[in-house]
């Protein structure tokens, strides 16, 4: 065969490739397997791309691998010429009209699993650090404040052992936390839209009505996806029903606190804590008041973010891209029944 032949066969191959577009950087080893099968463009800068640079790509590509910092709304989702997958790297999935991604036959993948126990570390490190004053602490130290050696009254924070810990959303999540919790002798109460008796003495959980949880908890933390229904839960009614000396810590995601009634009732001393890793808008901006609250501890959405895990949810999310393009069903499909009624293969799991 002619180089040239062999050069144009090469070229007709490539053009054959489902061509995708992951909005952000991947760790590895998921751009490499993606490279192997696709025409994949990767996002390199540091900020998301814009609506308008994803509703360019949606007109010519086949697939996206997405963030939870991209908008796929109505308006992108009806740009998709030939898109037949948006792969998020996530578990949560709030920033995807499914609805609408369903109307439009393209099916919608996350990362459930891989992240479990990783979040579930961060969400009780931050509640440790939160009750223990850790952060604060540490800036203490760090600003030269500390000028008497020991002192009986010094930095004084919360007991976390044998105390009651409510976990609002018992899914895998919020499971994982009631493992760790188990392992500091705590009371741990439970409010979730499917009680989960099977797994009551197991996790040494009891059920509790919502109310119930915020007047006897001590700590409380957030496990819920975020939907219309627990868009703004926690709002200062149920903040008022908390101890004063309670602690909210959430991981899940920063609308399902109003946020202005927790400013408030901190200030207040209507609770005594907060640990927050998640905000009503990411980033938070650099004069919001929760950033001059000293009992507050906060970081930049983080709870996934270790190396083994990031590396995992890519992974998943190539091969959850990579199943849809070759007409299989993905291992995570979230508008599963979509994906039965197109693709082939029976290997899907559920993703709640
Ligand atoms: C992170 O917030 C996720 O949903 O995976």
């Amino acid at each position: 065969m002619e180089e040239s032949e062999v050069q144009s066969r090469q070229v007709d191959v490539c053009m054959l490739r489902p061509r995708v577009f992951v909005t952000r950087a991947l760790p590895e080893p998921g751009p490499s397997i993606l490279q192997k099968y696709c025409q994949v463009e990767f996002w390199s800068k540091d900020m998301p791309p814009s609506k308008s640079t994803i509703i360019q790509k949606a007109k010519v590509v086949d697939g996206f691998v997405s963030f939870l910092t991209d908008s796929f709304d109505e308006e992108v989702i009806n740009a998709c010429d030939h898109v037949k997958v948006i792969s998020q790297v996530a578990v949560g999935y709030d920033n995807v009209d499914i609805t609408a991604a369903t109307a439009k036959n393209i099916i919608v993948t996350n990362t459930p699993e891989v992240l479990t126990e990783t979040t579930a570390d961060f969400a009780f490190a931050l509640l440790l650090a939160t009750a223990r004053r850790v952060a604060e602490a540490d800036r203490y130290v760090r600003a030269g404040s500390w000028k008497v050696p020991w002192a009986i009254d010094m930095m004084v924070g919360q007991d976390v052992y044998q105390q009651t810990l409510g976990i609002i959303g018992l899914g895998r999540i919020g499971r994982a936390v009631a493992r760790r919790a188990q392992g500091f002798g705590m009371k741990i109460l439970y409010f979730d839209v499917t009680p989960a008796s099977d797994l009551e003495k197991e996790l040494g959980i009891q059920a509790v009505s919502l109310d119930r949880l915020l007047r006897e908890s001590d700590f409380i933390t957030l496990h819920v996806p975020l939907t219309p229904k627990t868009q703004g839960m926690i709002g200062y009614q149920e903040l008022q029903k908390m101890k004063p000396s309670a602690c909210l810590i959430n991981t899940s995601r920063g609308a399902v606190i109003d946020q202005n009634a927790l400013v408030r009732a901190l200030k207040e001393d209507i609770i005594a804590y907060a640990g927050l890793d998640v905000f009503a808008e990411e980033p938070i901006s650099a004069n919001h008041p929760l950033l001059f609250l000293e009992n507050v501890t906060l970081a930049p959405h983080i709870a996934s973010a270790s190396t083994q895990t990031r590396s995992k949810m890519g992974v998943m999310a190539v091969e959850n891209c990579l199943a849809v393009l070759r007409g299989k069903i993905p291992p995570n499909p979230v508008n599963a029944d979509l994906a039965k009624k197109l693709l082939t293969s029976t290997n899907a799991k559920s993703n709640t």
